[in-house]
């Protein structure tokens, strides 16, 4: 069986008080969503070591919005893999659209990020996507599949077990326009099956694969329904604590 994940990104959101009040929320109530649907929260690297701390008892794991492509050394206003995994992270966020679009973080750079991750001994939720305008030239599965390929084809059979893979169109991120459960779900498919071709079907079966994009309360149930959703990325919904358990409840 895949797991069930929902994990809130909160970008650069909330200060660290009210980060720890927002943590606090979420572990109080994780006792409503079921068993078996693993909650996990990515607040800015400032809140992480008083994130930890409250998550500490709690089943809530916690990651990393992103990290350097270099193990350390003369890299000013850097934070390593391994200084993450030092505080308690289990898992980071690679590749999110935002970091694509905003500084420059191509395949190259994502694959050393990627390698220094896994090494370290994180787990990696890694984005992909594709913007509006690929997918009104259909250039979707295309994008996407280089996405996939650059950065995870090179990656062991033990190493893509600790990937996660969340598919955010980037035109739905932010927007309140989510994709349609037959475009999530067609697009998530696709996904696996690429994995499966280069990785082997038990190892592509096994993938949780997430959506991302305007995921709310109101949309999460119908999304999370189809076969190859395993869950979602939040980013704006995981900012309240009875929206983003709402989704982990759907
Ligand atoms: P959104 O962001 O839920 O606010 O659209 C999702 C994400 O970027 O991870």
């Amino acid at each position: 069986m895949r797991k069930k994940i929902v994990a809130g990104n909160w970008k650069m959101n909330t200060t660290v008080a009210e980060g720890v009040e927002l943590a606090k929320a979420i572990v109080a109530k994780v006792n409503e969503v079921p068993a078996g649907v693993t909650l996990i929260v990515a607040p800015p690297f400032t809140h992480l070591t008083s994130v930890a701390e409250v998550l500490k008892d709690s089943a809530v794991m916690l990651s990393a919005q992103n990290c350097a492509d270099q193990p350390k050394g003369a890299y000013t206003g850097e934070v390593a893999a391994s200084m993450l995994k030092g505080i308690g992270c289990a898992y980071t966020i690679l590749g999110h659209s935002e970091r694509r679009e905003y500084y420059g973080e191509n395949s190259e750079k994502l694959e050393k990020k990627m390698a220094l991750a896994l090494e370290s001994g994180l787990r990696v939720i890694y984005c992909v996507g594709e913007k509006l305008n690929e997918r009104e030239e259909g250039k979707h599965f295309d994008v996407v599949s280089e996405q996939i390929s650059s950065v995870l084809f090179g990656l062991t059979r033990a190493e893509i077990k600790r990937i996660v893979v969340a598919y955010e169109p980037v035109w739905a991120i932010g927007t309140g326009v989510t994709a349609t459960a037959e475009q999530a779900q067609e697009m998530h498919a696709f996904i696996r099956q690429t994995i499966s071709a280069h990785f082997g079907e038990e190892t592509g079966e096994a993938m949780s694969i997430l959506y991302g994009g305007s995921c709310k309360p109101s949309n999460a149930q119908e999304l999370f329904a189809c076969p190859d959703i395993d869950g979602g990325l939040i980013g704006g919904a995981s900012l309240k604590a009875d929206d983003f358990i709402a989704i982990a409840k759907s």
